[in-house]
C-alpha cells in the first residue's frame, strides 16, 4: 500500500447497508488483508455514548441543530481517535456511514443546509473518504424491510423525511462524481456484491504499490 485507504458506505435505512458491508468483510478477508471497520455515529466509547443519545426514541425533543451537532461531535472523536491514525498507518479503513450522511439527513432531511458541511468541516477538517459506495433504493421500498419495532429515532421518522434525505444522497452523487460509486439497490444481494467487488479489485490496484 502507497498509501491508507478511506471507504464509506451510505445509503438510506433499509437499502442493504449492512449485508454488503459483511460481503465487504468477506472481500478482504478473502485476500487476507487487514482493514480497520468502524462505523457512526460511534466507533470510538465517546462516540457510542453519544450514539445513544442521539437515536434514543425518547429524546423527542431533540432540536434539530443539537442532533447534527451531536453526529458532527461523534464525528470528530472518531476522526481523531481512530480514522486519521489508521490512514496515516497506511491501513484501510471502512467505515459505515460518514459526513455524507449528515449531509443528507440533517442537511436535506432536517433542511439545515449549508451549515452542516460547516459544522462538519470543523469535525473532519481535510479527512474524506477515497471511495464512497451509495445504495440506492427508493427510501419508502428500504423501509418497508425494517421492522417497525426496532425503528431508532431517525427511522421512526414521516416517508417525507426519508424522501428528502435520498434527494439529498442524489444531490451528493452528482455533485462528487470522482468519489461517489452508485449502487443499484434494486437488484439482488449477489448482483449488488459483485458489483461492489468489481469496484473494489480497481481500488485497490490504484492504491498497490
Ligand atoms: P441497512 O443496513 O441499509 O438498514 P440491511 O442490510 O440491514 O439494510 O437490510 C435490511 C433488510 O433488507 C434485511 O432484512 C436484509 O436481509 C434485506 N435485504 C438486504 N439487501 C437486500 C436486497 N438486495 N434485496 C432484498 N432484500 C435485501
Ligand atoms: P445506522 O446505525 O447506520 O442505521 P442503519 O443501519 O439502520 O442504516 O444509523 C443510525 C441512524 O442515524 C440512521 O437513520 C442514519 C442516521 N444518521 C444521521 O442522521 N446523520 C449522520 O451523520 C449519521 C452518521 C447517521
Amino acid at each position: 500500500m502507497k498509501k491508507g485507504l478511506f471507504i464509506s458506505i451510505e445509503g438510506p435505512d433499509g437499502s442493504g447497508k449492512s449485508t454488503q458491508i459483511e460481503n465487504i468483510k468477506q472481500f478482504f478477508k478473502d485476500k487476507d488483508i487487514d482493514i480497520v471497520f468502524t462505523r457512526e455515529p460511534g466507533g470510538t466509547p465517546i462516540g457510542e455514548r453519544i450514539r445513544e443519545i442521539i437515536l434514543d426514541k425518547n429524546c423527542k425533543e431533540m432540536d434539530s441543530m443539537t442532533e447534527a451537532m451531536l453526529y458532527a461531535a461523534a464525528r470528530a472523536q472518531h476522526v481523531n481517535q481512530v480514522i486519521r491514525p489508521a490512514l496515516e498507518q497506511k491501513k484501510i479503513v471502512v467505515c459505515d456511514r460518514f459526513v455524507d450522511s449528515s449531509i443528507a439527513y440533517q442537511g436535506y432531511g432536517r433542511r439545515l443546509g449549508e451549515s452542516v458541511a460547516i459544522i462538519n468541516g470543523f469535525a473532519i477538517g481535510d479527512c474524506m473518504p477515497d471511495v464512497t459506495f451509495l445504495m440506492k433504493l427508493d427510501p419508502t421500498v428500504g423501509r418497508k424491510r425494517i421492522d417497525e419495532k426496532q425503528q431508532d429515532r431517525l427511522e421512526m421518522e414521516k416517508d417525507a423525511f426519508h424522501v428528502s434525505v435520498f434527494k439529498g444522497y442524489l444531490d451528493i452523487e452528482k455533485k462528487n462524481p470522482q468519489r461517489i460509486v452508485g449502487i443499484d439497490a434494486s437488484r439482488s444481494i449477489n448482483e449488488i456484491k459483485l458489483d461492489i467487488y468489481k469496484k473494489l479489485e480497481e481500488v485497490l490496484k490504484s492504491v498497490a504499490e
